[in-house]
């Protein structure tokens, strides 16, 4: 069943593993993370951004969708509803359809702005038990035309927004979304080791895909808790699917049934799922 992600981030931050956060598109991709994380048996993150949303339906449908998909498959390990960089009328209607947590992403609005509408987000978000992740900096590049300038996260502003009591907070530190440009400078460590030294709540690394294994493992050492992967899960289902097809295996049998021509794509998303979360270190449950 759903839970929120409290507890299970808070324990991630002090015993410096993290957690994988997963977006989410379809049905197809729904089951391949489920799987990878049941398959490892850890928590996961499963997250849908406003336009993966849009793209399947709306809130309520994605919701029930990954909680009908749970029950078929016994998935038994926790699994958190997650709304991906929100807006907040996003956030309000995810909280209305029962997503057990979400992102109010305030990065774009005026400090004094993003500030009021994360507090009124964490208290009707905690009037219900639901976890709420805030923003402050910004992550560079674009995801689902969420677009950032990639500004490092202000240590000041960033520990007047975990005040407020959000449950994780994800803070520009050099991240970008999608693939990594060619002369990327590398996360910036000594802005995360200044967020980590006055912040205690779990801080999340956006941009997942494409960093380096020890990168990664460094930041997560330091105090980022939840790692946010899209474009790799992406990468591997575009790839798997293409040498599926150029083999010439959609013309052979009945090859092009699209249960069988998603099939590749989707073990790939698990297989990707499966090795992060070897990156990540998240202890198997129990
Ligand atoms: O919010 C989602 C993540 O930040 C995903 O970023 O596509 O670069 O892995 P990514
Ligand atoms: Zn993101």
């Amino acid at each position: 069943s759903f839970v929120n992600g409290n507890k299970i981030f808070a324990d991630a931050r002090k015993g410096h593993y993290a957690v994988g956060a997963f977006n989410t598109n379809n049905l197809e991709w729904t089951r391949a993370i489920l799987k990878g994380a049941q398959e490892k048996n850890v928590p996961v993150l499963i997250q849908s951004s406003m336009g993966a949303a849009k793209y399947m339906g709306d809130y309520q449908l994605v919701r029930n969708m990954v909680e009908q998909v749970m029950r078929s498959m016994n998935i038994t390990v926790p699994v958190i509803m997650h709304l991906d960089h929100g807006n907040y009328e996003a956030a309000k209607e995810a909280i209305a359809a029962g997503y057990t947590s979400v992102m109010f992403d305030g990065h774009d609005l005026p400090f004094e702005e993003n500030y009021a509408k994360t507090k009124e987000i964490v208290e009707l978000a905690h009037s219900k038990n639901i976890s709420v992740e805030a923003e402050v900096g910004s992550i560079g590049g674009e995801e689902d035309g969420i677009i950032g300038a990639g500004e490092l996260a202000d240590v000041e502003e960033a520990k007047k927004i975990a005040d407020l009591g959000v449950d994780y907070l994800a803070c520009g530190i050099g991240n970008i979304h999608g693939q990594y440009p060619a002369n990327w400078q590398g996360l910036n460590f000594d802005r995360l080791q200044e967020l980590a030294d006055v912040i205690k709540t779990p801080l999340v690394l956006h941009g997942g895909s494409g960093i380096p294994q020890d990168q990664v493992v460094k930041a997560i050492k330091m105090g980022v808790a939840k790692l946010n992967i899209n474009t790799e899960c992406q990468l591997a289902f575009a790839a798997a699917t293409r040498k599926y097809i150029e083999a010439g295996k959609d013309q052979e049998g009945k090859g092009f049934d699209p249960r069988k021509l998603l099939a590749p794509g989707t073990d790939a998303i698990t297989d990707t799922v499966k090795e992060i979360i070897d990156w990540m270190g998240t202890p198997a449950i129990g």
